[in-house]
C-alpha cells in the first residue's frame, strides 16, 4: 500500500480514537515513560505490543526509544496492512498477524526472545476475562524479572455511582478539548469500506473490520488479581482521568 494513502488513514484513525480518550497523546507519553524507566540503558529493549491496530503506540515508542525492537501484534489484517505502510523507515519495528484468542500466540510473537515490556492500548478489554488470564500468563512466562506490562485501556468499576462520575467527568473533558464531535468508529470504517483507494486492496470483509463491539467489563482490581495470579509481582495504576488508566505490571 501506498505510504502517503496510509498514513492519511492512520492519522484519521487517531482522530477517531481521541473522540473516546481526549488525553490519548498524554496516555501514550505515560505509557513510554514507564518503558523508558524499566528499560534503563538496555542497548535494545525488547517490547510487544498487544493489539497494536495500525501501529500508533508502536511509531510513538519507536521516535522516543529508537534503539527498541519492537513486535506489533494484532488480528486485524487491514489495520495491520495500515501499520506496516505507514512505519518510519528508520523504524526497529515488525507487525505480525496473530490472534491473541489463540493458544501460543506468543511463540511467533517472541521467537525465543525475553521480554523487557508488553505494551497495550484500547485493547485488551476485547478479550473476554478467561481469556486474558491466558494472555497474562503468557505474558509472564516470556517477560524477564524485573519488565514490565503497561496497559492504558479503560477500566469498568463495580461501583454504578462512581462508574456514572467517570462518565461524566470523561464527557466534560471530551467536550473541553473539542473531541466530542470527531468522527466515529462506525463512521471512520463506514468511510474506508467506501474509499476507492482502499477498495482497490482490500476485500468487503477486511474493510469491515473485526470488532464484535465486546468488552470485558473488568476492573482495575480484577486486572491486578489476575496479573498477580499470574505471576506479576506488583501491580499498580500510574496514570487515571475518568474511566481511563495506565496500569502497571512488574515481572
Ligand atoms: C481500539 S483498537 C486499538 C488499536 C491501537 N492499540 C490504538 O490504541 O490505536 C483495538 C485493537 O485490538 C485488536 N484486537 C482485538 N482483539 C484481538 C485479538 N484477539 N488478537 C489480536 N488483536 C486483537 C483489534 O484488531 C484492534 O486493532
Amino acid at each position: 500500500m501506498d505510504q502517503d494513502l496510509a498514513a492519511r488513514w492512520v492519522a484519521r484513525w487517531d482522530t477517531q480514537q481521541e473522540r473516546y480518550i481526549a488525553d490519548r497523546e498524554e496516555r501514550f507519553r505515560v505509557l513510554i515513560d514507564v518503558v523508558e524507566h524499566v528499560t534503563g540503558d538496555a542497548a535494545e529493549p525488547f517490547v510487544l505490543d498487544l493489539g497494536c491496530g495500525p501501529g500508533s503506540t508502536a511509531t510513538r515508542l519507536s521516535a522516543r526509544l529508537p534503539h527498541a525492537r519492537i513486535v506489533g501484534v494484532d488480528s486485524d489484517p487491514f489495520l495491520l496492512a495500515l501499520a506496516r505502510a505507514s512505519r518510519p523507515e528508520a523504524a526497529k519495528i515488525d507487525y505480525r498477524l496473530l490472534d491473541l484468542a489463540e493458544d501460543r500466540w506468543h511463540d511467533p510473537a517472541v521467537r525465543g526472545r525475553e521480554l523487557d515490556a508488553a505494551v497495550s492500548t484500547t485493547a485488551l478489554h476485547w478479550l473476554p476475562p478467561e481469556r486474558l488470564a491466558v494472555v497474562y500468563r503468557d505474558l509472564a512466562e516470556v517477560m524477564r524479572p524485573g519488565g514490565v506490562l503497561v496497559n492504558g485501556d479503560h477500566f469498568y468499576d463495580e461501583q454504578p455511582g462512581i462508574r456514572a462520575l467517570t462518565a461524566a467527568v470523561k464527557e466534560r473533558r471530551a467536550t473541553r478539548a473539542g473531541v466530542d464531535g470527531n468522527e466515529d468508529w462506525k463512521s471512520w470504517w463506514a468511510a474506508a469500506a467506501e474509499d476507492p483507494a482502499l477498495r482497490a486492496i482490500f476485500s468487503d470483509a477486511e474493510l469491515r473490520g473485526t470488532s464484535t463491539g465486546y468488552g470485558n467489563r473488568l476492573s482495575q482490581q480484577a486486572h491486578a488479581k489476575m496479573l498477580l495470579d499470574a505471576g506479576f509481582r506488583e501491580v499498580g495504576m500510574v496514570w487515571q482521568y475518568g474511566d481511563d488508566y495506565v496500569l502497571a505490571a512488574l515481572r
